[in-house]
Order: C-alpha cells, then structure tokens, then sequence
C-alpha cells in the first residue's frame, strides 16, 4: 500500500502465545480507532509496535534483535513511535535495561495497563524521550470492544487472566498477574456477537488455566462448566475451543459435557510437561503420573473422537536419561495428534533458575530432538489410523483458494469431490488415501 498524504501506518510484531495474538487484536483495534491502517512495511509505518514475550530467553533474544534494527528508522524519521509492550516489560529491571540498551524506544507499557495505550498515544508528546507506565500490580478485569480481529474464521476470547500456579520453571505468574476472570455475561455477550456474524467457526476461549474460570468469584456457582453450559446455549453453527488446561483440574464433569455437547471441539490441549512424577513434582505441578494416565484414558473413554496435544519441556533441572525416557514413554501411550516441544530455559526469579543439578545445553538438544522423532513416527501412525475413517471437518479456502478441509485436530485434507460446496460450513469427510503428508478426502 502506498502512503497518501495523511495516511498514518501501524505495525505490530507479536511474539509468543494466543495470549498475545488477541492482545495485539485489541491494540490493532485500539490503532484503528485512532485513523490508523495496518502495513508490513516498517519504512512505512508511524508506529512500531512490539508485544513481547518472555516464557522462553530465545523469544526474548529475538526480540530484542528486532527492537535494535528500529534504530536505523528511527534515524531516518524521527517523528517514528517506538512501543514495546507485553510480558517481557513486565519483568523487574526489564525497563531500565530496555531504556539503556535502546534510549530511542517511545513507550514501554505493562501488561496490566494495555487499555491506556489508546490514550498515551492520543496524548503522546514526540519530544519526551523514553517513557514508562508498567503497574506493579494487575488492576480490575477491562472490557475490551474495539478488537480487530485478524485470525480468520477462528476468534481469540479471554475468559480469564493471570495465573496462580506458580510451577517453578514458569515466569508467567510473576508477569501476568493473579487469576482473575471475565464475568458471565460480558463472554456471552462476546460470543453471541461473533456468532452472529457467521464468518466465526471456531471460538477458542483463553487463559492460563482456563479450568479455575470463575473460582475468583467465590459464589459456588460460577465455574468452567457452567460458563461452557451458558456458551453453548448460543444460537450458530461454531465450536469452542479453549486452552489452556491444567491437568490437575480437569474434572470428569468437564470430560462428560465435551463428550456430550455437539458445540464442544473434541481436540483438546492438554499439557503433561513432563513424563516422570519426580520431575513432576519439582516442577509444582500438584499431580502424578499415573493421575495424567488416568485422566487420558477416561477421555478417551468417555469421548471416542477425542484427539490430544501437549506441552513438553525435555531438560528441566535434574533431569536424568530415565526421567527423559519416561516422557518418551508417556508419547507412546498417549499417542498425541501432536505436541510442544521446548528445551528447559532458565527464567530469572523462578524457583527452578536456582535448582543444582541444570542441564547442559547438549544434552537438552539431544533429548529434543529425540523427542520430536518419536513423535513424527506417531503423528505418521496417526494419519495413516485416518484413511478409511469419517471425521466432522470445516471447508476453508485456502491461500491459493483452493478449497480443503479441516478436521477438528486440524490436520487439512484434500477433497476430491468439490461440487456445490460452500467455504466456511461444516462437514463429514470420509479419508480416502495418503500421499506422503497429504491426505484426499471426500465430501459425504
Ligand atoms: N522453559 C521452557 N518452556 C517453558 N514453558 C513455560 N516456561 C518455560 C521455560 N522456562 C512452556 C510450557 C508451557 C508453554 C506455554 O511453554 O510447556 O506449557
Ligand atoms: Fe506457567 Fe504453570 Fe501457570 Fe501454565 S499453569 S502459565 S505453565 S505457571
């Protein structure tokens, strides 16, 4: 796009998880609001934008990186606004060394205040040099209803905020805050929304542990399920996604409304971290084992169609060559459609950044990388399980609109028989055959 006379530009560069995906939806909302468009040029644009994360040091070296490239634009247009906001900023001494290390940044702003970016921009004086607002403490949950979303036929919907989990490799507790949620009414009053517009299929309800939704309120009434139950009330043709669970909390009552509401995706994320309970436990993770083994057999039990996901992280502090090969083990049984592999990385301030017993860098690559060919070889298994088989599928257009089909795990497939089909509605496939990765289907 070319630049007109008073056109004003934004560009957001987003790092990390669905978290900060909808949260860069809400600042593009707040940019929009302003008179900006959006552009993928950074020599366009008026403002750059970086929502950071910190869960891992090699998200936070790259965007560290990106920030410095700015330097050279800033230069050429002094007039250039430079935000850097998310959990990164949030973390202590983050801002004095983002002010040492990059004096021409503009803003850098909380995750607890993200709602006064609209009016620190409005308000912003070019001739300030660096400027920080980072609150200490998470405020009161904030409406948001200027959200430009951006994720195709699937919208991002917080539920609930912050974390109070505290497992000891994790940073996200001490950045985002404590658990609190979005009342029932402002999430029903979203969703119908988004089903009203009928491009929405999918509706992935976020937070940290979403299964602790609404304890806050502390009125025995108000919890996952009965927000799942309000939720699927709604009048569309979408499913409901959510992540992230906490396998400590996930209740049968939840496996049993899954299984029994056609709204409710049966893909489901389910982060195990580890395979051996003695890392388990020094990771505060509050089960065993044995409880997650349960957990996935009464799911698979209890919901036939169900297909899993994980978090794993190989090289945790004291890790030893059994405790790993539990975790391979745990593949096996579980059979996930597929997972999230990282290497352990050390977060200043959490518990587990002062275990003995850290793991060398090359030994935690050789267990990755481990990890990850045993998984290929079940995701293999796992396509080849499809051929014959029936599954509930989306149609979607993709990029070369060329229509394919989208199964509720996600794995795309080619129809064969494409007449009179429409993009965006559901449908049954049945898997007909498999050509390397790429599976044909037909429309029945
Ligand atoms: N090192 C590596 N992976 C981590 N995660 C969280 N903290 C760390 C860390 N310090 C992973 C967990 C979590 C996912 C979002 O990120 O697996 O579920
Ligand atoms: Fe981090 Fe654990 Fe909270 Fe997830 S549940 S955000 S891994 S502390």
């Amino acid at each position: 796009m070319e630049k007109l006379g008073k056109d004003k530009f934004y560009l957001i560069e987003t790092f990390g998880c669905q978290m900060n995906i909808h949260d860069s939806e809400k600042i593009a909302g707040m940019l929009r609001d302003l008179g900006y468009k959006s552009t993928e040029k950074k020599e366009l644009a008026d403002i750059i934008i970086f929502n950071t994360c910190c869960i891992r040091e090699t998200a936070e070296l790259k965007i560290m990186a990106k920030i410095g490239e700015t330097k050279a634009l800033k230069k050429a247009n002094n007039d250039l606004l430079i935000v850097v906001c998310g959990c990164m900023t949030q973390q202590k001494g983050m801002s004095e060394l983002l002010k040492k290390r990059f004096p021409f940044i503009n803003l850098v702003i909380g995750t607890h205040n993200l709602e006064e970016l609209e009016n620190y921009i409005k308000e912003y004086n070019k001739k300030l040099k660096f400027k920080s607002i980072i609150w200490e403490q998470e405020g009161k949950v904030v409406e948001f209803d200027k959200v430009y979303r951006t994720s195709g036929n699937n919208a991002w919907v917080n539920i609930m905020y912050g974390c109070n989990n505290f497992c000891t490799y994790c940073i996200v507790p001490y950045v985002r805050g404590r658990e609190r949620s979005r009342k029932v009414i402002d999430i029903v009053n979203e969703v119908k929304n988004l089903a009203k517009n009928k491009e929405y299929k999918t509706i992935t309800l976020l937070g940290q542990n979403v299964n602790s939704y609404g304890l806050d309120f502390k009125d025995g009434k108000t919890n996952f399920v009965y927000l799942l139950n309000e939720l699927c009330k709604i009048e569309g043709d979408f499913k409901i996604k959510f992540m992230t669970s906490h396998p400590k909390d996930f209740s049968s009552k939840l496996i049993r409304f899954i299984a029994t509401h056609d709204k409710m995706s049966k893909a489901l994320h389910l982060p195990v971290q580890s395979g051996s309970s003695r890392i388990l436990k020094a990771m505060n993770r509050h089960y065993d084992i044995e409880h997650y083994k349960n957990l996935v057999s009464e799911i698979y039990r209890t919901i036939p169609s169900a297909t899993l996901t994980t978090d794993i992280i190989v090289g945790f502090p004291g890790e030893t060559d059994e405790d790993f090969e539990e975790t391979c083990k745990l593949l096996e049984f579980v059979k996930y459609s597929s997972i999230f592999g990282f290497v352990y990385s050390k977060r200043e301030g959490t518990p587990a950044s002062k275990f003995e017993n850290q793991i060398s860098a090359k030994v935690k690559q050789k267990r990755i990388t481990k990890l990850f060919e045993i998984q290929h070889k079940i995701s293999k298994e796992q396509l080849l399980n499809m051929v014959g088989k029936v599954f509930d599928a989306l149609l979607e257009e993709d990029e070369n609109h060329k229509i394919i089909a989208r199964t509720d795990s996600g794995k795309t497939l080619c129809p064969v028989n494409l007449k009179d089909v429409k993009p965006n509605t559901f449908c049954k496939v049945k898997v007909l055959e498999i050509n390397g990765n790429e599976l044909t289907c037909e429309i029945i």
